[in-house]
């Protein structure tokens, strides 16, 4: 050091106020600041005292230059201290501000729902899974004889109109080449089923059907049913009846009546359409059923003789029970649903409310 030299006087004052000063200094650019004034190439004090050099006798130039540089070491040395300190503190103050709260609860992944329609399917198939009967599929696009030859539909029939049914491929010059259609309701699966098996049978058949229908509050041109086919020996109406009223007893309360009244469909011989005592009112009349007490499920009746022939089944032999609902009109009497359009609308808030529907 350069104590007791005049000359050195202003290094060490320079150093003194360098190192007080640089204790005060808050941030980086107030640090460039203080950089320039001592340490700075042109305006830095401690490189003023170098140029001043030669204004001393000769014989003192050495020491005071040495003692300059080793005074701009230390300050430089507490400069990059220092420098590192507010850069630590200044990207810690970064990261603090750029921080992502992990904390947050994350939001919400939208999820899916079983469609109303594909609840009933479930719930119809355990309520029928517990009467022994099993759930099967058959194809939507169907042979007209299974759609109708093998159900006792005669050619002639208006059910085969090709203003009510959906043919697929085209006519032939003879006229009788519609051999495909979609299938307007899950009643081939009748005759699927037969053919394919002996007795004892006993299925239900959700499916997809399809009708040229001008749309209303209760028809769409695409909607769903529920076949149901029993054959064994000995069976009656009675049996068509309990099981009738065994399902809609578990889908709308135990108090729940089933009314059969004469219907005519050609594969069933007697037919009935067959309801049920209001979900909503419990039989008294209300706007559900509008005013009568009782809400229409579907049709039914003992397998025709010669739905039986036709698959190959002996009717002195054996006797059967069938029936179809259409499986929306179940679901808007259930959940109090007035247009049925409202299914495949794909209006996500119709959809959603179906979210925390369990079977
Ligand atoms: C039939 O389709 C017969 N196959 C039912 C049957 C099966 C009778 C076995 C006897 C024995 P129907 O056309 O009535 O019948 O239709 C049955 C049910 O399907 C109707 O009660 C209704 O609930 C539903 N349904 C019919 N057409 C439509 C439609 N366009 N939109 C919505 N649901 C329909």
């Amino acid at each position: 050091m350069t104590q007791g030299s005049t000359a050195a006087e202003p290094i060490t004052a320079i150093e003194r106020e360098a190192l007080e000063r640089l204790t005060t200094v808050a941030d980086e650019g107030a640090l460039e600041g203080w950089f320039r004034e001592y340490l700075g190439r042109k305006e830095g004090r401690l490189n003023a005292l170098l140029r001043g050099l030669g204004a001393l006798p000769q014989e003192e130039r050495p020491r005071f230059g040495a003692a300059v540089n080793a005074a701009k070491e230390r300050v430089t040395a507490a400069y990059e201290e220092r420098k590192g300190t507010l850069g630590a503190a200044a990207l810690g103050a970064r990261l603090a501000g750029d921080a992502i709260d992990i904390t947050l609860p994350g939001r919400p992944v939208p999820q899916g729902t079983l469609h109303p329609t594909t609840l009933m399917i479930r719930e119809l198939s355990a309520i029928f899974a517990l009467l022994g009967f099993q759930t099967i599929e058959g194809p939507e696009v169907e042979e007209t004889r299974y759609n109708f030859d093998l159900l006792n539909i005669p050619t002639n029939h208006p059910a085969r109109d090709e203003w009510d049914t959906f043919y697929i491929g085209s006519r032939g010059a003879d006229d009788t080449v519609n051999e495909m259609v979609l299938r307007t309701h899950t009643s081939p699966m009748q005759a699927r089923t037969m053919l394919a098996q002996e007795p004892p049978v006993r299925v239900i058949v959700p499916g997809r059907c399809y009708r040229y229908e001008a749309t209303d509050a209760s028809h769409e041109a695409i909607f769903f049913q529920l076949e149901g086919l029993a054959v064994d020996r000995k069976i009656t109406m009675a049996d068509l009846k309990g099981t009738l009223t065994a399902m809609s007893r578990q889908l709308f309360g135990s108090d729940t009546r089933v009314r059969f009244r004469c219907d005519f469909f050609p594969f069933v011989e007697p037919g009935v359409d067959f309801s049920a005592t209001c979900a909503v009112c419990g039989g008294k009349g209300c706007r559900v059923c509008k005013g009568t007490g009782w809400l229409e499920l579907g049709g039914a009746g003992m397998v025709h003789p010669n739905v039986l022939r036709n698959v190959g089944y002996d009717p002195a032999r054996y006797s059967g029970f069938a029936f179809g609902l259409g499986i929306e009109r179940i679901v808007m009497i259930k959940y109090g649903i007035d247009d049925i359009r409202n299914f495949y609308g794909n209006d996500l808030r119709f959809l959603e409310e179906f979210a925390g529907t369990r079977i």
